[in-house]
């Protein structure tokens, strides 16, 4: 069988406006959705990334993809579809990233463990359950549905040193 060429999507940064938008659900099913879960994929091992949302490659959907172990066991690889935290308990304090605010680090407070429910590719609901990095990032990419990004959840005073930080690298052309 001839190996489908799959397109690598660029990631946008912030402040692209698709960032702040929240995602509209998905209705339909079928092939193309398919496809573009493969190509969220490959783009994010590109990007070397663990987790892409779509907004982030300018489509404003409710889809998302996460693997933890990057490539290394493909029972980590999940793709979310029209995701939602149903459960979230306890706390954890870990540096985050994220692919559209690259150098941009910072401890950012999370659930420690969320459940959380969504369609796969073909439209059937399971529902998954992650601690520590995986609750992490599915609560990450799920923000990144709502429009919200990591910086959105830290201190007023960090978050102007961020902007900051990201000001002067579009001045130096580095953003
Ligand atoms: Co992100």
């Amino acid at each position: 069988m001839a190996k489908k060429t799959l397109t690598i999507h660029e990631v946008v940064k912030y402040p692209d406006p698709v960032l702040a938008k929240p995602g509209e659900a998905v209705m339909e099913f079928g092939p193309e959705l398919k496809r573009l879960v493969d190509e969220m994929f490959e783009s994010m091992y590109e990007a070397q990334g663990i987790g892409l949302a779509a907004p982030q490659i300018s489509i404003s959907k409710r889809i998302t993809v996460i693997d933890v172990s990057f490539k290394k066991n493909p029972e980590e690889k999940i793709a979310l579809i029209n995701p939602e935290i149903v459960e979230r308990k306890g706390k954890q304090l870990e540096e985050e990233g994220c692919l559209s605010l690259p150098e941009i680090r910072e401890k950012v407070q999370r659930a420690a463990w969320v459940k959380v429910r969504a369609q796969d590719v073909t439209g059937k609901w399971f529902e998954v359950e992650g601690e520590e990095l995986l609750s992490r990032a599915l609560q990450h990419e799920i923000d990144h549905l709502d429009g919200v990004l990591f910086i959105d959840r830290i201190s007023r005073l960090k978050r102007d040193l961020a902007l900051r930080k990201i000001k002067k690298m579009q001045k130096n052309g580095e953003w």
